[in-house]
């Protein structure tokens, strides 16, 4: 049987953080093996915030260092940047002549954006049909993501049926959304989601130093013994057993507790930390990775272009 085709993307808008790697990167890596993988860097989606292009180009060039220095094989996964494949942005057009204004409105992302009084470009608006057409060009099965992430499938998902209705075809195959239980909303360190937009962060790479300093930071809530938001973020590197046991022991020990957490994290960032050192110099191979990887996720994507304007009918030899 042939293997269910994965892809996924993460934006290169600054260091990622345990969340985004809990939530989504390890799944990339513990997941190259049994599937055919596609996972990029969403640099098209990034430019909806990024517009200043050696912060984009550094953004890019970070985010590659860091999926190999977690794991990920590049003869396993075709490791690619979004902005290789234009194909998803004739797509995410046809997808917009499908779409109304009202479904898109209803997209957490925006809403959120109008609820802050944010100045928000068509490109944000429109973020999730770029990303219905991430998914869909490639005949993507699984996607795995955070919980934030979850509406973003479903609109891809709806586009594949008004698409296949409307031009009586089945261009598109119906993705599904892969949402780890327990690490769907990492809680950062003020206990709302972690996430870069929220200076919450625990960065991946980040030195013991500021590992110490962060996760002394956490916001605790005085009125239990369990200093609930520490141990959430616990659950991530020990199993429930041992942290029953250490949690019963050192009651009401917050500082205690909170520095057995920042060994805990310092003792799993720190060897992720060395390899992406030692990859650190190694430009002309972050390049090549993503030529190749772009050409085949290129010419995928050309080919199921090659569908979709015959199914369109502007295909016309
Ligand atoms: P951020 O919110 O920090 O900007 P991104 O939007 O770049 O993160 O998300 C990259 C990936 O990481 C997505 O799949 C997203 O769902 C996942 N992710 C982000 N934050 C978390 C979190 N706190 N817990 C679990 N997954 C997360
Ligand atoms: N929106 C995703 C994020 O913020 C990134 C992304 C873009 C993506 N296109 C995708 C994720 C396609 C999965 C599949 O993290």
């Amino acid at each position: 049987m042939s293997k269910k085709i994965l892809l996924s993307g993460v934006k290169p808008t600054g260091r990622p953080h345990i969340g985004n790697y809990f939530g989504a990167m390890k799944q990339f890596v513990d997941m190259q093996e049994g599937h055919e993988s596609y996972v990029f860097i969403a640099d098209l989606h990034a430019l909806t915030t990024v517009q200043n292009a050696g912060e984009m180009e550094q953004g890019i060039i970070d985010i590659v260092l860091d999926y190999l220095a977690i794991g990920l094989d590049p003869e396993k996964v075709v490791l690619f940047k979004q902005s290789d494949v234009p194909q998803v942005a004739e797509l995410a057009w046809i997808f917009n002549c499908l779409t109304t204004m009202p479904y898109l409105m209803r997209a957490h992302a925006f809403k959120d954006a109008e609820a802050k009084n944010k100045e928000i470009n068509v490109g944000l608006f429109d973020y999730p049909i770029l990303m219905a057409a991430d998914i869909l060009i490639q005949d993507t099965d699984v996607v795995p993501v955070g919980q934030d992430q979850r509406q973003h499938v479903e609109i891809a998902r709806d586009i594949v049926e008004k698409f296949n209705r409307i031009f009586n075809v089945d261009t598109f195959k119906l993705p599904n959304a892969m949402i780890l239980e327990g690490m769907a909303t990492v809680p950062g360190t003020d206990g709302q989601k972690m996430s870069k937009s929220y200076r919450n962060t625990i960065p991946l790479f980040s030195t013991d130093e500021e590992i110490k300093k962060l996760v002394m930071s956490i916001v605790t809530d005085s009125s239990g013994d369990t200093p609930a938001n520490v141990r959430a973020i616990h659950e991530l590197f020990r199993d429930k057993e041992y942290l029953d046991n250490l949690y019963a022991e050192k009651k009401g020990k917050y500082k205690d507790l909170k520095e057995a957490l920042s060994n805990d994290v310092i003792a799993f960032i720190s060897p992720l930390r060395t390899r992406r050192h030692e990859l650190e110099n190694n430009k002309d191979m972050i390049m090549e990775i993503l030529k190749k990887g772009g050409k085949i996720a290129r010419d995928r994507a050309e080919a199921k272009m090659e569908v979709v304007r015959k199914a369109i009918g502007v295909k016309l030899y």
